[in-house]
């Protein structure tokens, strides 16, 4: 017996060892964690327990067979964060660069499936050299295998996915399915054909960095939705995101406890400028609502006319989609629609409801914008709105115009609430615009036809610069002060709570992609 303790302890030991010391020794030189010191960090302690430790990969071309690592790359399992069930796999960039055997893409299988079976949410840690090169095919079948389980488990189980090294080439594929990308700064890069491929295909020059790195795919392509300067900060964002999600799509995000004192919140009532057309941080408004430092924005540096995030009303887990007016003065542009389209459909997976604030001058124009589609772009957002049967309150603080008034969540598209402060301005266009419409003939033949557009411009302004036609009509519900917003809110939230929307049967809608 002794023996054979030894034996299975020997095994142990070589399998947390990875590919050897002086491996783990260079991926610290690099300034990165390991697969197991992630896997650490990550879980809490003590709970994580490992599932096939020793697997190893069944290649035989190239001497592989004298070759095996037990793990064979990828270290997975379950445990808890924050008490919570959660399945985790964790490449090794210590065994083979953490490329994808098929025992590996087995290895991940079998995880997802659990984690689909057993209603978890499942977290990817990402540093892999892509395909196992040495296994060809199969390793690409390996990859189509998991790519076609993040599809079955979406909607279905939360699915995070953290890219703390190389993700180049198809292998792209599976994070971007899942539903929340985060990437590390100066050590970790997405791209489908890397800087060389670049190189002899289009002439450019360009680094990884430049080319898939966190910053690139924060800010320009919107790939991932958080940067974070180190893999510690993003795996400290990987168990906050987590914290305002269910475990699976039956379920709802646990309420928190929050502090009940001062839900009147008077410094609302001063925060709008005077002149309409100035600008305000709608993030100053969410601070002011959300509880207390509750506020998590994702996809921050992209598209920054909308801000979206989730945050806790009365510990509630919500999700807020805000038009920015310090941004393009909070325009709907296509990037903007699209990222807002795609957070709006996650929380609608996930009983997550919906906070809309409201402050949108209306769609941009501009060639650029029709010729990348901002038609169907804005369909996305009008699309995902309309299909989501979760809670869904909207407040408009200032401008609520033309087509942009209709897509924002509002009554019409099956809000349930929508609340106005007395500073909104609910209309088919701005005054001027609107005046020099329909008052055309009559500024022309005036004699000061500046003087009589003015004039025009504060008829059509008086009547409809304000939220009072709107709430005749019922399509705003009541309008309210910007103080009271948070009152407004915990309570119809709370009436919200049991909301059943039975939508018509069928296999599934065809949003606008
Ligand atoms: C097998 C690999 C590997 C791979 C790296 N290694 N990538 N082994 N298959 N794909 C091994 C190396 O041989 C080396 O082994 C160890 O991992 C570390 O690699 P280094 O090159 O020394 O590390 P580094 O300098 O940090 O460079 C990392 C890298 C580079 C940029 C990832 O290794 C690289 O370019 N690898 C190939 C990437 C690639 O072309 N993959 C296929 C992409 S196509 P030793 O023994 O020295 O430690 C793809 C398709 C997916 O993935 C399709 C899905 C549909």
């Amino acid at each position: 017996m002794d023996k054979k303790i030894a034996l299975l302890r020997d095994k142990i030991n070589q399998a947390n060892l990875g590919g050897g010391q002086a491996r783990i020794d260079s991926q610290h030189k690099k300034g990165k964690l390991t697969a197991r010191e992630r896997i650490h960090f990550l879980m809490d302690d003590g709970s994580f327990e490992e599932i096939g430790m020793m697997v190893t990969h069944r290649s035989t071309d190239f001497g592989m067979e004298r070759e095996k690592y037990p793990g064979d790359g990828v270290v997975t399992g379950y445990g808890t964060i924050n008490g919570r069930l959660t399945y985790v796999f964790s490449q090794d960039f210590t065994v083979f660069g953490g490329s994808l055997s098929e025992t590996h893409a087995e290895k991940i299988c079998k995880l997802m499936d659990m984690a689909m079976k057993n209603g978890a949410p499942l977290i990817g840690l990402n540093d892999s050299g892509g395909a196992r090169i040495q296994e060809g095919v199969v390793s690409l079948g390996g990859y189509a295998d998991i790519f076609y389980k993040n599809v079955q488990a979406s909607g279905v189980i939360p699915q995070l996915s953290a890219i703390m090294g190389p993700c180049a080439g198809g292998a792209v594929y599976s994070p971007a399915i899942t539903d929340f990308i985060l990437m590390v700064e100066n050590t970790s890069y997405m791209f489908v054909t890397g800087p060389n491929v670049v190189k002899t295909v289009t002439h450019e020059e360009v680094t990884s960095e430049e080319l898939g790195g966190a910053s690139t795919h924060a800010t320009k392509s919107g790939v991932t939705h958080f940067a974070c300067a180190n893999e510690i900060e993003a795996i400290n964002h990987v168990k906050k995101l987590l914290s305002y999600m269910p475990q699976n799509c039956e379920e709802i995000a646990d309420h928190l406890p929050y502090e009940t004192a001062d839900e009147n919140r008077p410094q609302l009532n001063t925060l709008m400028p005077e002149n309409a057309s100035q600008p305000y941080d709608i993030r100053e408004v969410i601070e002011n609502v959300a509880d207390t430092e509750s506020f998590l924005e994702v996809h921050a540096a992209y598209a920054e006319n909308i801000v979206v995030g989730f945050a806790r009303l009365a510990g509630r887990s919500i999700g807020i989609v805000a038009n920015q007016p310090a941004y393009l003065a909070g325009v709907l542009d296509s990037n903007s629609s699209a990222k807002a389209a795609r957070f709006v459909r996650f929380c609608d997976c996930f009983n997550i409801p919906l906070l809309v604030f409201e402050d949108v001058p209306g769609f941009l124009p501009g060639t650029d914008q029709e010729w990348n589609g901002i038609i169907t772009n804005g369909a996305k957002l009008l699309y995902a709105f309309s299909e989501a049967t979760v809670p869904r309150i909207t407040v408009i603080t200032r401008k609520a115009y033309g087509g942009a008034y209709d897509v924002m969540n509002s009554k019409h598209i099956g809000a349930d609430m929508n609340y106005a402060w007395p500073t909104a301005e609910i209309a088919v266009m701005g005054a001027k615009g609107a005046a020099e419409i329909i008052f055309k003939r009559e500024i022309t033949a005036a004699e000061n036809p500046e003087e009589k557009w003015l004039e025009k411009e504060k008829l059509y302004s008086d009547i409809f610069a304000n939220p009072y036609r709107a709430a005749e009509r019922g399509f705003i519900d009541e309008v309210i002060e910007p103080a009271q917003t948070r009152t407004k809110l915990i309570k119809a939230f709370k009436m919200l709570e049991n909301k059943v929307v039975n939508n018509p049967r069928k296999k599934h809608g065809n949003i606008p992609l």
